[in-house]
């Protein structure tokens, strides 16, 4: 067996996966996020160790510890862990969802200029990312950051306390703003640009990296011997293996609480102007694209708690089945936190338009399912501009579990959608990275084609599709009509 461990933002997953791909046992443990400030999201990294730890020891419970073999890591991108010489966080986290930082993203932008921010990182400044909480710790909390030794991401500080040793992956790394992206290593002109000490900077490592072995008192409390740890990777880049995202062309559309459109790329050698996110992958010296709709499972489940809080999930998408296509001329953005790609904006808000008397709620619940697959078609588009041939589309997420999202998928993007038969996300991605790791094959495609299996493959609907192909110019002028509204 190998365990995957996912570090999500609001639980740890952990898989235990046999070497066929079958998961044999999961544990999950759920943490608490803080937000002491409006726009502020934090959380306790000494929690995601105990709850981590206790998952791993429920998901081997009963199993010969001799059976188990090594541990790899899937984590919440772009959080910032602080510790001092003595490895201890100096603060909470600071997560990927903070958005507290626009004023160190435009000092960013002026003092690096948008040029050598995108020539180096190929990616804009966004208040998610690493280096602007960087920046915030240094300007706001200066004597906490004088005593940093060392910067770390939410996964690679639990690694360390499982291992003892520092260090980062590409496809994590990627996500800090402070990584040269096309030639993986450390950005020097960054960092002298910010007056951050090299030390700061933890080693990088692959994703497979082989990164000691489990510590003695860790193997008390999880029940295990001193296997491997690998280093792991990025979530959305291990949700890509997991999905089989691993060649040119296959694309993933994944929707939980925010939505991702993702895309392999065979190497860093694009520019994209930053205009969508352009990540080194988990894969040795592959990269993906990305693009990010931030309320996505969100926008419905906010839709059902207000507007139809006595139905079940079910019963709406039972109801939205009997609204055609294009619910009947009604039109949502999903815009209710912001919005990240193609608008990096975090103030537009949200709209339905177009509302009739006739209207039902099948009708708001279809136009919700379009509008969420509208963003993430913007997402897709900004790809194929770039020249990108889309062969298929795998679904992961709510947008997977029902069939009709499945169909509105296949039919905004036109592009034949489908989701694998069972879905681990990001966990079985991690688990991967461990049996790559420990040799169990030198080839993550046949890895994918043993542990995964697709199903249900939508083509598109040509009348279906000839219906958005009309109504998704008129979303896209939504967001400049409303963007005045929340100023
Ligand atoms: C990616 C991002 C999120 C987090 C969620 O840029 O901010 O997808 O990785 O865990």
């Amino acid at each position: 067996y190998v365990l995957g461990v996912d570090l999500g933002t609001s639980a740890v997953k952990v898989l235990l996966v046999d070497e066929q791909g079958t998961v044999a046992a999961e544990a999950s443990r759920g943490y608490p996020l803080y937000h002491d400030e409006p726009g502020w999201s934090e959380q306790e990294p000494e929690d995601w160790v105990e709850k981590t730890v206790e998952a791993i020891a429920e998901a081997v419970r009963g199993i010969d510890p001799e059976q188990v073999k090594g541990i790899s890591f899937s984590g919440q991108m772009h959080g910032l862990v602080l510790i001092d010489e003595a490895g201890a966080p100096l603060r909470r986290a600071i997560l990927w969802n903070d958005t507290r930082t626009t004023a160190q993203c435009r000092k960013i932008e002026t003092e690096l200029t948008l040029e050598t921010l995108h020539r180096i990182t190929k990616n804009p400044a966004l208040e998610g990312f690493t280096l602007p909480k960087l920046l915030w710790v240094q300007e706001h909390e200066p004597a906490l950051f004088k005593q940093a030794a060392a910067f770390l991401l939410p996964k690679d500080y639990v690694r360390f306390r499982l291992n003892g040793e520092l260090g980062m992956d590409y496809s994590d790394a990627a996500g800090t703003l402070l990584l040269d992206v096309a030639n993986r290593k450390w950005s020097r002109k960054i960092a002298d640009t910010f007056q951050l000490r090299a030390s700061l900077f933890p080693p990088l490592l692959e994703s497979h990296a082989e990164a000691g072995t489990l510590l003695p008192e860790m193997q008390d409390q999880t029940g295990l011997r001193g296997i491997p740890l690998f280093a792991g990777g990025a979530d959305n880049a291990c949700g890509a293996l997991g999905t089989g995202i691993l060649q040119e062309g296959s694309v993933l559309s994944s929707t939980g609480t925010s939505g991702v459109m993702l895309a392999f790329e065979e190497d860093g050698s694009k520019d994209f102007g930053g205009t969508v996110h352009y990540f080194n992958h988990a894969v040795p010296n592959a990269y993906y694209t990305m693009g990010v709709t931030l309320a996505a499972g969100h926008s419905l489940s906010w839709f059902k708690e207000q507007l139809a809080p006595d139905h079940s999930f079910e019963e709406l998408l039972a109801l939205a089945e009997k609204s055609p296509a294009g619910a009947r001329g009604l039109l949502f953005t999903p815009y209710i936190s912001g919005e990240r790609t193609p608008h990096p904006d975090a103030d537009i808000r949200g709209s339905f338009i177009g509302l009739h008397t006739s209207h039902t709620l099948g009708d708001m619940t279809r136009a919700v399912l379009e509008g969420i697959t509208f963003s993430l078609n913007e997402s897709l588009q900004l790809f194929r501009e770039q020249g990108k041939q889309v062969h298929t589309i795998i679904a992961s997420g709510g947008g997977a579990k029902s069939q009709l999202w499945l169909q509105i998928q296949a039919d905004i993007f036109g592009a034949a959608t489908g989701r694998l038969e069972s879905e681990q996300g990001p966990g079985l991605g991690a688990a991967m990275i461990a049996a790559y790791g420990l040799g169990w094959t030198d080839s993550y495609k046949e890895l994918s084609d043993r542990f995964t299996k697709a199903a249900d493959l939508c083509e598109p609907d040509p009348d279906a599709a000839a219906v958005y192909a009309r109504l998704f110019p008129i979303y896209q002028q939504v967001y400049q009509a409303t963007a005045e509204l929340s100023r």
